[in-house]
């Protein structure tokens, strides 16, 4: 008889269903993980809403992509020393291996990547299967004694703004403007902090999210929709600009806005996407001459990235717990979807076993 395990399963836009499906089986070089936590992200709630395309109409599967498990069987070709019950975090993105973007480092650029809670059944569940191109390409990652698994999911999240960070070179003494303060925006300013960043700007409307941004780091809070956020970050830069602008929301309006916020030689990462079907914006290209901006983007993370915000967050130096703002069982995924789309919680976790 197949064993049988608890899992939230996509059925198509707002079906989200709480049912038994088989554990997956593994091959002899395939490794089970028991599920300790799983955190819904923003691309959960997109998924759940139909609007992510690796979902289309028909796609019947298992999402969750922030993942900490512990060993429950590895088969017998895996070689890899993965005694049971050892904890790991689970890098989301496979490249495939042999393309251009994955030899390079970037496997989250690879047109034809695999992804857990993407393209395969992910973390919302008991167990997980790990193919064995996860297991060779590393995605398997060592989470230190006393981390918490909810806070050690978060490497994922974290991965994309160390990815982020990178591509603007964010360091000491620069003044950092993060737009928007949800959990993005939050890490965003966190790891800007860590990197020496001299002062962080954060521009967010909702009240309750500007006070969260200060009591995690942020030096100042402006809300852009009533305050003059240009004299906000004057003020903040001796008059400069920002050096670095993160933009934190998928808005347009924002995105128009950061060219003219930043400081001469200021590098722009527009780090949240904008809807498919109205992406386009304005701006002054003579703002990018005559400053000489640096305006670029990034997506997702790779597994490398994930190896050194796990080293982050493994480190001790950085505390990520705050960001856990909920924790509801498995059998309750569809409230802990509504909790994490609230605009109050920061990351919400779902806990299969029953030791919430
Ligand atoms: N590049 C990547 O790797 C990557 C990874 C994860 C998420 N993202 C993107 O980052 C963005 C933020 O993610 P999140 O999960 O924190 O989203 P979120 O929706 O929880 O937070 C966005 C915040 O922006 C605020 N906001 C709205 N309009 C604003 C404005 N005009 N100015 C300033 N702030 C404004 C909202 O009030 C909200 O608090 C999203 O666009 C997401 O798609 C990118
Ligand atoms: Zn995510």
């Amino acid at each position: 008889m197949t064993e049988t395990m608890l899992a939230a399963v996509y059925h198509g836009p707002n079906d989200l269903r709480v049912e038994r499906v088989p554990v997956p089986e593994i091959g002899p070089d395939e490794v089970l993980l028991r599920v300790l936590r799983a955190n819904i992200c923003g691309t959960d709630l997109r998924i759940l809403h139909g609007g992510h395309r690796k979902f289309p109409p028909g796609t019947v599967r298992i999402p969750g992509h922030e993942v900490v498990g512990e060993v429950a069987a590895a088969g017998a070709a895996v070689t890899a020393d993965y005694p049971a019950g050892r904890r790991l975090f689970v890098a989301p993105n496979m490249g495939r291996g042999d393309s251009r973007e994955t030899i390079s480092g970037n496997n989250n650029l690879d047109p034809e990547y695999e992804a857990f809670g993407i393209t395969l059944d992910g973390a919302f569940a008991e167990y997980m299967r790990v193919p064995a191109a996860a297991i060779r390409q590393g995605n398997l990652m060592r989470v230190a004694d006393g981390v918490d698994p909810a806070v050690a999911a978060l490497v994922e999240p974290l991965a994309c703004v160390w990815r982020g960070q990178n591509k603007v070179g964010v360091g000491a003494g620069d003044v950092v403007l993060v737009m928007g303060a949800g959990p993005i925006g939050v890490l965003h300013v966190m790891l800007a902090r860590l990197r020496g960043a001299a002062r962080v700007i954060v521009s967010e409307p909702a009240a309750g999210r500007r006070e969260q941004a200060l009591g995690l780091g942020a030096d100042v809070a402006a809300d852009p929709l009533n305050e003059d956020l240009a004299a906000v970050v004057r003020d903040a830069s001796d008059g400069r600009g920002a050096d670095v602008i993160i933009t934190a929301a998928p808005v347009k309006a924002l995105q128009e806005q950061a060219l003219d916020l930043a400081a001469m030689g200021g590098r722009v990462n527009y780090f949240g996407g904008l809807a498919k079907d109205d992406p386009f914006i304005r701006f002054n290209s003579n703002t990018v001459h005559y400053k000489e901006l640096i305006v670029t983007g990034t997506t997702a993370c790779s597994t490398y990235d994930c190896l050194r915000a796990a080293e982050i967050v493994n480190s001790g130096r950085l505390d990520l717990s705050p960001l856990i703002t909920g924790a509801f069982p498995l059998a309750e995924a569809n409230a802990a979807f509504a909790a994490a789309a609230d605009g109050k919680n920061l990351r919400v976790t779902l806990v299969p076993g029953k030791d919430l």
